[in-house]
């Protein structure tokens, strides 16, 4: 595989029951209204791409289909169950896990402390095959678990970060920005692993700037600008896009 492309992927029979509808969404902080009415879907064993300059509002659907901020009007369905009135962690345990921007890993605790918090919601159940499979995907974090996370390296810090929302088995996993600062191999990396994890059975909604790589692994992708969907459809159909090359791949 040439460096620079997502892994191939078979796209077919990929069309599972929607796990994730977000309907005419409108979300605000104070006086400025984010989301001005989007709306999407994730199906059962899709990754699906959210692409958008800075400022489009990608964290803020996150943040709200995680529970940290509430819809001002919409509504966001979980297996078809609306998510108004469910906390946080309610909706952890819906099976949806946000991996935020930014990493947010805990500096002053050791990798495999970080993993173990990642862990918290489910007690002691299924401990050791969920760090196992963690450990699997990214073994450089089993050979580093006894170090602080504030230590590890920006890409490192991005696996414990991905690591430990999957301490948590996520049906939908929701990623913000995973490649950004990373070197480009790391990227081709961290691609790679999304794809597999993916694979063992996990649906993914993509928040990148890297819009090449995510158009190339999404089976469907969303194009936001200023708080609206501009643009959907297909990755390949997205790529061929004069003003999705133009704005998005720095074409033409
Ligand atoms: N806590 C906040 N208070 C006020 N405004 C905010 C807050 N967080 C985000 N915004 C505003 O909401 C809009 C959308 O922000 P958001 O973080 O969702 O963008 P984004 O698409 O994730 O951008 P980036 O690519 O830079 O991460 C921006 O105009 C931003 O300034
Ligand atoms: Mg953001």
């Amino acid at each position: 595989m040439a460096r620079g492309e997502a892994p191939e992927r078979n796209a077919a029979g990929r069309e599972g029951a929607p796990i994730l509808e977000v309907r005419d969404l409108v979300a605000r902080y104070g006086q400025i209204t984010a989301l001005k009415g989007i709306s999407l879907t994730v199906n059962e064993g899709q990754i699906i791409a959210l692409i958008g300059a800075n400022g489009a509002g990608k964290s803020t659907t996150l943040r709200v289909i995680s529970g940290l901020l509430r819809p001002a009007t919409g509504d966001v369905l979980i297996q078809g169950r609306t998510i108004r009135w469910a906390t946080p962690r309610a909706i952890v345990c819906m099976g949806v896990v946000h991996c935020p921007e930014g990493r947010r890993i805990f500096t002053r605790l050791t990798v495999l402390e970080n993993l173990r918090l990642g862990h918290y919601t489910r007690g002691k159940t299924d401990l050791d095959p969920a760090m196992a499979r963690v450990y699997k995907l990214f073994p450089i974090l089993e050979e580093r678990q006894s170090q602080l996370g504030g230590t590890l390296s920006g890409g490192e810090q991005q696996m414990l970060a991905i690591g430990r929302s999957l301490m948590l088995r996520p049906k939908l996993l929701l990623l913000d920005e995973p490649s950004l600062g990373l070197a480009p191999l790391l990227v081709q990396q961290i691609f790679e692993t999304i794809a597999e994890i993916n694979r063992e059975g996990t649906s993914v909604l993509l928040v990148e700037q890297n819009a090449n790589m995510a158009l190339r692994m999404a089976d469907r992708a969303y194009i936001l600008e200023t708080g609206r969907i501009a643009l959907e459809g297909s990755g390949p159909d997205l790529l061929a896009n004069d003003a999705v090359r133009k704005s998005y791949l720095g074409e033409l």
